[in-house]
């Protein structure tokens, strides 16, 4: 049976990858030590995992369990992306093909295009819509694995339009099939109506604290507050006021830092006590010391470098080798990172990035959930952890980075209960 009962037993599996270990982020040298397992088998009672033992033993442990037969495939804990934009409205080709004519990424957006044409889009779409388009992604997104999603607003820009997007994310969270986290990117641009003022910047950004914050906060709408800290963007005193404004509101800071050029974002985020700080690929040595002294996450998003053809990744290796914690995630989003597919993230880890796939596994899966706060709770095959778990039609954890762009998820349960079967 593929269906979870109240004590479930996953049995024969060819091998097991837990990702076991501290309920922290596990750093560097420890990211090594995936937790590779044969004959391993999981048991479930209701919403956790309750232990971890060789088949026979869970069942003379637990006589009369119901089983999940893994038909000789990999099992392991479902993947956490912690980095995404899922609701938006429509796609963004044009400027795909513009940036291959040489146009940049940031030079699109002063043209008013990028997070400009998003956020136009979204303004102009009711809720029920943007409900319809996201559903059908996230399903598709947890066809690969993954059972735990973070969802950024930020295509809104208005009071009302982030509101309305944070209560989408909220209906994607109770009806969905995966844990949703969701963030409040508030803070994504300047909207082009506040930029043509004089005093627009800072009139936005008073819009933020004063008006967006407090109702986020007062309505439960978001765990995180984030920022897109970068020259051009938002600059650090900036940051500074914004994510300062989010804490005593229960906001927790997370960063855009470093992404095409350093501006000392990571350190910034490390001195502001933020939670991860995300895609670092133009990070200076100074930040990434910064990081590997500190508890924030440093979350690497390979696909966005991939799709905007930098030619660039994030110094993975520096990070490690220094003693940062790595997490890696898609960024799905229409404009840099149109990627629903999460295991090519772990191809691109070991071919890009040059990380191992033990390496790769233990960033998607408990650095992911560190990143989001949620160490203790999902991301490892472990008693006492959420029994979010994932199947795939492999007999090897290396198989799933090498085997890139095929469909592999057999099955996935969060909190035990069938995600995607
Ligand atoms: O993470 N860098 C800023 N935000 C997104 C891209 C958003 C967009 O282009 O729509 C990112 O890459
Ligand atoms: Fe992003």
């Amino acid at each position: 049976s593929l269906h979870a009962h109240p004590t479930t037993l996953f049995v024969n599996a060819a091998q097991t990858i837990t990702c076991a270990g501290p309920g922290r982020a596990r750093r560097g040298i420890e990211m090594q030590a995936a937790g590779v397992h044969a004959g391993l088998g999981v048991a479930v009672q209701g919403d956790r995992i309750v232990a971890t033992a060789s088949d026979d033993a869970l069942r003379r442990q637990i006589p009369n369990a119901a089983e999940v037969d893994c038909q000789r495939g990999l099992l392991a804990p479902g993947f956490v992306d912690s980095h995404t934009h899922a609701v938006f409205g429509a796609a963004r080709f044009s400027e795909h093909e513009l940036r291959a004519t040489g146009v940049p990424y940031m030079e699109i957006a002063r043209r008013g295009g990028g997070i400009h044409s998003s956020v136009r889009d979204l303004r102009a779409r009711s809720d029920e819509e943007l409900y319809a388009l996201a559903g059908p992604r996230l399903a598709r997104i947890a066809a690969g694995g993954v059972t735990t999603i973070e969802i950024k607003s930020g295509y809104g820009l208005t009071p009302h339009d982030e509101l309305r997007t944070l209560r989408v994310i909220a209906r994607l969270a109770a009806e969905g099939p995966m844990r949703v986290v969701a963030t409040c990117l508030a803070a994504h641009e300047i909207p082009l109506e506040y930029r043509e003022r004089t005093d627009g910047r800072a009139a936005w950004i008073e819009t933020i604290t004063r008006d967006i914050f407090p109702q986020v906060a007062s309505e439960g709408l978001a765990t995180f507050a984030d920022i897109f800290c970068e020259p051009g963007v938002f600059n650090a005193e900036e940051t500074r006021l914004v994510l300062n404004a989010g804490k005593p509101l229960g906001l927790r800071p997370k960063m855009h830092a470093d992404e095409l050029h350093d501006g000392g974002a990571a350190a910034l985020g490390v001195e502001l006590g933020a939670v991860s700080v995300d895609h670092l690929a133009a990070v200076s040595p100074a930040g990434v010391a910064a990081l590997a002294a500190s508890d924030t996450v440093a979350t690497v998003l390979p696909a966005t470098m991939l799709f905007l053809g930098t030619g660039r990744q994030a110094p993975v290796r520096a990070l490690m080798e220094a003693g940062a914690a790595v997490a890696l995630a898609s960024d799905f989003n229409p404009g840099t990172s149109p990627l629903q597919a999460f295991p090519l993230v772990l191809t691109l880890a070991v071919s890009e990035l040059r990380m191992s796939a033990a390496e790769a596994w233990v960033a998607a899966t408990v650095n992911g959930a560190a990143a989001l706060g949620l160490a203790g709770e999902t991301g490892q095959l472990a008693p006492g952890y959420k029994a979010d778990i994932a199947v795939h039609a492999v007999e090897d954890y290396r198989a799933l980075p090498y085997w890139f762009g095929e469909r592999l998820c057999i099955g996935s349960w969060r909190g035990g209960r069938a995600c995607h079967v």
